[in-house]
């Protein structure tokens, strides 16, 4: 049945069903496929006949996966990688070559931005980070070389939004591919597609799995460029493993659900929190006295399942209040069903330096919440607990 929706078809883009019509989509771990005859093998090689080969190029479970993130995120095509890094990094390489140049904001994951800033310079590919939301900047660092601009939106981990629109536009006038990590929206809350995007890059470790189980990542968009990254992937090797596939593809029948909740309890832990004494800043995308609300409002579904703030008293305050929860856990991931509370400074910002971190909001005191899927009132008990008991 021909759908439009996200529920039905996070749920029923499935696998063809095989010989034994299995109801869920069985996993195919498998690293190669067999060939009836020497002429078939050769032909599947040659592009000739369409069929899986080995599983570094392609799979059921990859190709369910990848044919699910296509019609949520409404792009023409897409390519699996191992992990979110992967996504990140072969959207540069297979996409620029020596000589050109990259716009990005400053407000982007720490990997993605050691990525620019250590790796690509050791192939001739330079960049220039400019604030998320200063137009100006953005229309004043491109040169001749750029060929990208790259965005996250909401950021990590300050929840920085960008103008898809207005990058969108900029990227049409001036011929580049704007492509955006919208690992923090998810398709559910947030289709780049619709203001302008080419690449839609995702760390399926996130939200898109939401059980902190696996590792993944795509990148999705126009053909042109996924054609690419597909290429590199299949000759270098950070494909999607079939089994972590099949876990993602499974992952997403639930992901608007698992969404809605995140986000109605994310809301009401910024409401709790907005009102909080020892609270010196708060970081929400539909915070209403941010500047960025009514931007957020326009592109994103609901406010995402983050939230930051800056606790009163520094980092020595920060990190009492870290060892005083009971309920949350210590970890680097996000998009959980259990609540994470992260320190960026210390963990997954820490390579930063200290003026990068602050440039990107990143104080002492600041933490990072991934509202997870448990009671709301449990889910504030801990964090008032927290509060009182690292005065
Ligand atoms: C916004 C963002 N993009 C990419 C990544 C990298 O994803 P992965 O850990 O799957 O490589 C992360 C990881 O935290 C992230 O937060």
């Amino acid at each position: 049945m021909k759908t439009e929706n996200f529920e039905t078809q996070a749920i029923r883009a499935q696998t063809e069903k095989t010989a034994f019509k299995e109801h869920a989509t069985p996993l195919f771990l498998t690293s190669s496929f067999t060939f009836d005859t020497a002429q078939e093998g050769e032909a599947l090689f040659n592009g000739q006949a369409e069929g899986h080969i080995y599983s570094r190029f392609s799979n059921p479970n990859v190709d369910e996966f990848v044919n699910k993130m296509c019609l949520l995120e409404k792009t023409e095509s897409g390519v699996a990688t191992a992990t979110g890094m992967a996504a990140i990094f072969t959207c540069f390489a297979a996409l620029l070559k020596a000589g050109d140049h990259v716009v990005a904001s400053k407000a982007i994951f720490g990997n993605s931005l050691y990525i620019l800033q250590s790796i690509l310079p050791n192939y001739g590919i330079n960049h220039t980070l400019v604030e998320i939301d200063d137009k100006e900047a953005w229309q004043d660092a491109i040169t001749p070389q750029t060929k990208i601009l790259f965005v996250e939106s909401p950021s990590n981990p300050t929840l920085k939004i960008a103008d898809l629109s207005f990058l969108g536009n900029l990227a049409k006038e001036k011929n580049l591919i704007f492509c955006i990590d919208n690992c923090f929206a998810t398709p559910y809350l947030q289709q780049p597609v619709r203001f302008g995007a080419h690449v839609i890059i995702h760390s399926a470790t996130k939200y898109i799995d939401g059980q902190g189980r696996v590792l993944g990542g795509a990148i999705l968009g126009d053909k042109k460029y996924v054609d690419l990254c597909y290429d590199f992937i299949r000759r270098t090797g950070a494909s999607l493993s079939p089994f972590n596939a099949w876990v993602l593809s499974k992952s997403l029948e639930t992901l608007a659900i698992r969404m809605d909740r995140h986000c109605e309890n994310a809301e009401a832990l910024y409401q709790f929190l907005e009102q909080h004494s020892d609270i010196e800043k708060i970081f929400y995308p539909f915070d209403k006295n941010n500047l960025q609300y009514n931007l957020a409002k326009k592109q994103q579904k609901l406010g995402g399942g983050l939230v930051g703030c800056q606790v009163k008293g520094g980092k020595a305050r920060g990190t009492s209040f870290l060892n005083a929860l009971k309920l949350h856990s210590l970890t680097a991931n996000l998009g959980d069903t259990r609540s994470i509370a992260t320190h960026p400074a210390s963990t997954t910002h820490s390579k930063l330096s200290k003026e990068q971190q602050l440039e990107q909001g990143i104080t002492p005191g600041f933490i990072r919440f991934s509202v997870g899927l448990e009671h709301i009132d449990d889910i504030i008990a801990d964090v008032s607990q927290a509060l009182k008991n690292s005065k």
